[in-house]
């Protein structure tokens, strides 16, 4: 169903009835017969659809719901910053009780930008005390965070498309919400979002809960019911630990389960999230999460400064951030992997596809003995014998094509002989600009690249382009 915008149905029912006219002499008959009792009612649907449609989703039609509270908010405050933008969106970041500037003056982090009209609204969530939270020794603010839901769709903002609910670290990556939301009729109840990277987690809670941490959306009706019913639905789960849980449990009372989008991520993680950002899911980057318990994306960077370095690359290509492009340089048998914006493997040796695309493991389980609910690749203990990795340095538009620069920010004490990967000092990328129609979305497909012959040892140079129709990435 929701893809019935991206053909033009209405074309192709009037080709039918072309068809049915000139081939049999029986044609009126069947044709008065189908579009009395199928074409007509048919086409008023899709004309409808159609109609729905020619306006596409913007982030005029989202309404965010940011879960906080007043102790983490003046710390976490500076993250949404990064991706908020105050005259474009709406919504409110829900905290327990108001700030009061005794609160404000005793946060140590001076260093955070403090105009608040750069922020999203602060709401206070409503009084929680009269439903019951049984669940030993966890947080009874998990109900409070449930019911940023309702108190989210109770703001009554108008031409809302879809609500959106993240944490106070929940990072977005705007565009692309608003492009992958873009593939779904927001007329219809979905419930869009990505469980977690811990396959213990996931059996523990649900396989198809949204993890709140990672954001998720649910779409205009389907808030306007779960709003309507939470409060009661609430009443029935005073034994689950999260917010997200009681919001799962009760989605799943309405009989509506997960539309899993893997552009969302949770981040259950600890230690070095490199991988799982070097092999990204070949889907638009939504969110990232729990950046400060990991180790900085970037080396030699704070955790936030190195977020905004990655937001610098994503503002100039949103769509392309992080995406990952595999190509062979056939003199040196050399295997390159471009995670665009983020950091380039170079691998002395040829490595297949299906290999690459698998994460390396340069993080650990979130809780120890945790298994991964994804494909991984051995991260090697010596760093010798790992693949050499340049991270982003600078990335620069010019015209439609980005220019982005990665070098080895970490130097091992690695020999290097001649024609290894280690006498790299920078790489160049030249790429489009990406523009994600709706066919890339539906069915998207990776894009191939190629070591430019200006390329020399120490300074390798790569166009991103689209890969031919037939051609194979070896
Ligand atoms: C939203 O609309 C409802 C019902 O009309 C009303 O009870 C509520 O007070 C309104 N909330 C706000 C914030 O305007
Ligand atoms: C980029 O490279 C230049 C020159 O090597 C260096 O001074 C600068 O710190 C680098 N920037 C980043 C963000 O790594
Ligand atoms: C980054 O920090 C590491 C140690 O933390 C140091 O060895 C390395 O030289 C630094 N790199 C740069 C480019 O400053």
């Amino acid at each position: 169903m929701n893809i019935s915008h991206s053909f033009p149905k209405t074309q192709l029912n009037s080709k039918l009835v072309n068809l049915i006219f000139i081939s049999s002499s029986l044609g009126l008959i069947i044709y008065l017969f189908f579009s009395s009792f199928f074409l007509l009612p048919n086409t008023q649907l899709l004309f409808q659809t159609r109609t729905q449609f020619s306006y596409p989703t913007s982030i005029n039609h989202i309404v965010f719901g940011i879960s906080s509270n007043a102790k983490s908010w003046p710390e976490r405050k500076e993250y949404v910053t990064m991706w908020w933008k105050p005259d474009q969106m709406r919504g409110c970041v829900f905290l327990d009780v108001p700030l009061n500037s005794s609160s404000n003056n005793n946060n140590n982090n001076t260093a955070v930008p403090s105009d608040d009209s750069l922020l999203p609204p602060v709401c206070i969530s409503g009084d929680t005390s009269r439903f019951r939270y049984t669940w030993r020794g966890g947080p009874r603010s998990a109900i409070r965070v449930a019911r940023v839901v309702s108190e989210t769709v109770a703001l009554n903002h108008s031409n809302v498309r879809w609500f959106v609910f993240g944490d106070d670290d929940t990072l977005f990556f705007v565009e692309n919400l608003v492009k992958t939301l873009s593939k779904y009729d927001h007329e219809l109840p979905y419930f869009i979002g990505t469980n977690s990277e811990s396959f213990d987690q996931n059996k523990l809670l649900s396989f198809s809960m949204a993890f709140g941490g990672a954001g998720f959306a649910i779409s205009y009706p389907l808030a306007k019911t779960l709003a309507k019913v939470l409060d009661s639905c609430l009443e029935r789960y005073p034994h689950l630990y999260g917010g997200d849980e009681r919001i799962w449990s009760c989605l799943a009372e309405l009989g509506v389960g997960i539309t899993r989008e893997a552009g969302f991520h949770q981040m259950d993680l600890a230690g070095d999230p490199f991988g799982l950002l070097a092999a990204h899911p070949m889907a638009p980057s939504v969110t990232l999460h729990h950046t400060d318990y990991l180790d900085p994306i970037f080396p030699n960077m704070t955790n936030r400064d190195a977020i905004r370095h990655l937001y610098k690359a994503a503002e100039l290509d949103p769509h392309r951030i992080l995406q990952q492009t595999v190509c062979y340089d056939r003199w040196f048998q050399w295997t390159i992997s471009i995670s665009w914006g983020y950091a380039v493997e170079v691998f002395g040796k040829h490595v297949f596809l299906p290999d690459v695309l698998r994460v390396p493991t340069t993080f650990r389980p979130w809780r120890k003995g945790n298994v991964f609910s994804f494909d991984t690749r051995e991260h090697d203990e010596d760093p010798c014998r790992r693949p050499v990795v340049f991270h982003m340095n600078t990335t620069v538009l010019d015209g439609d094509e980005t220019i982005s620069i990665y070098k080895a920010m970490t130097k091992g004490n690695c020999a290097s002989n001649v024609g290894s990967p280690r006498e790299i000092e920078m790489i160049k990328v030249h790429a489009q600009k990406m523009n994600l129609g709706m066919k890339q979305l539906l069915t998207p497909r990776r894009q191939c690249c190629d070591v430019l012959p200006s390329s020399r040892r120490e300074k390798l140079e790569i166009g991103i382009r689209e890969c031919h129709e037939d051609e194979v990435i070896r």
